[in-house]
């Protein structure tokens, strides 16, 4: 009995994987060869994200504590709700602070979406940050890995921006006060530093230009950038043969290792 129903079930797969629709989604045969194996990752539109070999310790969660795949989730998250709250709110220094209250106290869902932007912002803060310290400390920004970790420093400073750009948007008196006291370090920079200053704040003081300017940068031009500093830095991940690894052992731990067995090969004779 079960043994007709194992072929039943073997004819039933057979006919399945030799059917024009299996081979025309999964060409290659299972992945148990290293040929193969190469195949599937370059056939299949997501896994061809990833390159075709990767360090199997590097692939540990403790390894990157999946610290960059939580910045891109929050991201993500923050891509999300942002655009729900664009739909109630108006850069005028008339209406912005009223606009919040209103989504903070009467709208459906207004509250838990408003607040989700909020917690993910200070939380892609600490995830990118820690995310370079994790890079740094395993020395991942070597060569050949030099490019991304430039790419990466691009990445933490336009995070940084939108945090700044965004914290103007409820025009609350802490919000225009941080925002005074934050756009009032720049002049003292030498050189550039008046010149930022007027780019920045558009005028003598914070007022509606700088909001029309942060909300344009908070909402399209950051955004825009981090999306496409994003793309780069993923795939230069892939090129560079994904995460770094630990380095392979030195010649004196090959030595120790190897002296380490004969003594236990001759303990044992
Ligand atoms: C929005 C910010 C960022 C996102 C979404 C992001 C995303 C990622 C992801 C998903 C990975 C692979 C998995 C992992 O290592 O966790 C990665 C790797 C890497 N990231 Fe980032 N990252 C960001 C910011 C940064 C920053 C600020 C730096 C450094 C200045 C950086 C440098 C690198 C480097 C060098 C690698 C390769 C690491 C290795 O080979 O071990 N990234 N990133």
């Amino acid at each position: 009995m079960s043994a007709n129903n194992k072929s039943l079930l073997d004819v039933a797969t057979q006919k399945l994987t030799e059917s024009q629709v299996w081979r025309s989604i999964f060409r290659h045969g299972y992945p148990d060869t290293p040929l193969n194996q190469s195949l599937v990752m370059m056939g299949n539109v997501f896994l061809h994200l990833h390159p075709v070999k990767v360090s199997r310790k590097a692939m540990k969660t403790t390894y990157t504590w999946c610290l960059g795949g939580i910045s891109f989730f929050l991201f993500l998250l923050l891509t999300i709700t942002g655009v729900f709250l664009m739909f109630y709110y108006v850069p005028d220094t008339n209406q912005a602070y009223q606009n919040i209250n209103q989504l903070s106290t009467a709208d459906s869902f207004g509250h838990l979406v408003r607040n989700m932007h909020r917690w993910a912002a200070h939380l892609m803060v600490v995830s990118v940050t820690l995310h370079m310290i994790r890079v740094f400390y395993h020395g991942a920004y070597k060569p050949p890995r030099e490019f991304n970790w430039v790419v990466g420093v691009l990445l933490f400073f336009v995070t940084l921006f939108l945090s700044f750009t965004g914290y103007l948007l409820p025009w609350d008196q802490i919000a225009i006060w941080a925002i005074t006291v934050g756009t009032n370090l720049a002049p003292y920079t030498p050189l550039l530093g008046n010149s930022v200053y007027k780019v920045l704040v558009a005028g003598g003081a914070v007022s509606q230009a700088t909001l029309v300017r942060f909300y344009v940068g908070h909402v399209i031009l950051l955004p825009l950038a981090a999306a496409i500093l994003m793309a780069v830095h993923f795939w230069r991940i892939r090129k560079d043969g994904g995460e770094a690894g630990p380095p392979p052992p030195s010649r004196r731990e090959l030595e120790a290792q190897s002296g380490e067995q004969r003594s236990l090969t001759s303990s044992t004779r």
